[in-house]
């Protein structure tokens, strides 16, 4: 089996899975939604402070199972530094203790592998990964080989969601905040601006759209004066200008690729309004669309253990003294993940 430890931001997570059947032994766990919920947005301390009392407690049910375990894996990068480091502490530990081989996983590889949970990796994709930190449009060709085609140049779409919540007086995480009040509202009440619509440029942006949100927030009277309805008819509003930024950009990729099978992933990704898009999007361009089980759209690490099942077959280890907290570099598009 393989032992995998997330914590690249606010979820303390851990699993077990085996490496011959693919099949998830154990997932635990433990979301900090409420405690960061006050703040608006994840705080990296008090984050980093949780993760310290968590880690422990979601790892606590593997140990009946150490013996079969054959390798350790830990996400390592992108994410908040002070919090990947806690993982990675557990992880180092485990495997000095233990004598394991470690794994570093690179968290957006991670959310790639959570299409294929519990069976087999089929490649090439294309896949958009939304999530808080981040929007790509990435070539997956095989486990060694990942071009990003599309990246974002400022908010990404969680983030977006997560700030317009903020702005409207809700609470955290926007998205499935967002997503619940858009159901009851009118998406055409308010006239938002697609953003690069007139732009050739195959990349993303969002900060516009949600100065915008912020405008109209103004206009009502300030977030105090904001009925329900207005609520809603923002939330929605501002949801269909995301998918029709998202839905436009991808149809130019569409054009230019011809890889059969599109993929969404990543927290936002659990969006059922951008799915159903996405779903009839395919349709039109005869294209196979994969998306991932609900709860493993989030951060979890059950993902994290299926890339690595693929790393130890490659026997892609790391060492204790190499495995560290790596900075990302800017992922401009044309290179490789
Ligand atoms: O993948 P994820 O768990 O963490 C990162 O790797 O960043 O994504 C979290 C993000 C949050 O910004 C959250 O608001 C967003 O995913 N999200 C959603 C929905 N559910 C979660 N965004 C839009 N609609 C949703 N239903
Ligand atoms: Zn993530």
């Amino acid at each position: 089996m393989i032992l995998s430890i997330e914590s690249s931001c606010d979820d303390s997570s851990v699993s077990l899975t085996e490496i011959a059947t693919k099949r998830v032994v154990y997932h635990k766990k433990i979301s900090q939604e409420t405690e960061h919920s006050v703040y608006g947005g994840v705080v990296p301390e008090l984050a980093s402070r949780l993760h310290a009392v968590d880690l422990p407690r979601v790892l606590e049910g593997t140990l009946k199972y150490i013996d079969r375990v054959k390798a350790v894996a830990v996400t390592n990068q992108p994410g908040l530094s002070v919090t990947l480091n806690e993982g990675l502490m557990m992880a180092k530990t485990i495997a000095t203790m233990q004598s394991l081989p470690l794994i570093a996983v690179h968290h957006l590889k991670g959310h790639i592998y959570s299409l294929f949970i519990e069976k087999e990796a089929t490649l090439p994709m294309l896949v958009l990964l939304i999530s808080g930190g981040h929007t790509q449009v990435i070539k997956v060709e095989s486990f060694e080989r990942m071009e990003i085609l599309a990246t974002s140049m400022d908010d990404s779409v969680g983030e977006s969601f997560d700030k317009c919540a903020k702005m409207m007086g809700l609470g955290y995480p926007g998205g499935p905040i967002i997503e619940e009040l858009a159901r009851e509202g009118d998406e055409d009440r308010f006239e938002l601006p697609i953003p690069l619509r007139n732009s050739p440029l195959i990349a993303f942006s969002l900060s516009g759209l949600k100065n915008a949100v912020r405008l109209k927030i103004v206009s009502l009277g300030g977030v105090e004066e904001m009925t329900h309805r207005d609520r809603c008819d923002l939330s929605a509003s501002f949801q269909k200008a995301v998918k029709l930024h998202l839905l436009q950009k991808s149809k130019k990729i569409f054009t230019k690729e011809s890889i059969k099978d599109f993929a969404i992933v990543g927290g936002a990704s659990a969006n059922i309004y951008l799915r159903e898009a996405f779903e009839q999007l395919c349709k039109e361009f005869d294209k196979q669309i994969h998306t991932v089980e609900l709860k493993y759209c989030s951060d979890n690490a059950v993902m994290i253990g299926r890339y690595a099942i693929d790393a130890y077959e490659r026997e892609s280890f790391t060492s204790i003294e190499e495995l560290s907290v790596t900075r990302s570099r800017k992922q401009e598009s044309g290179t490789l993940l």
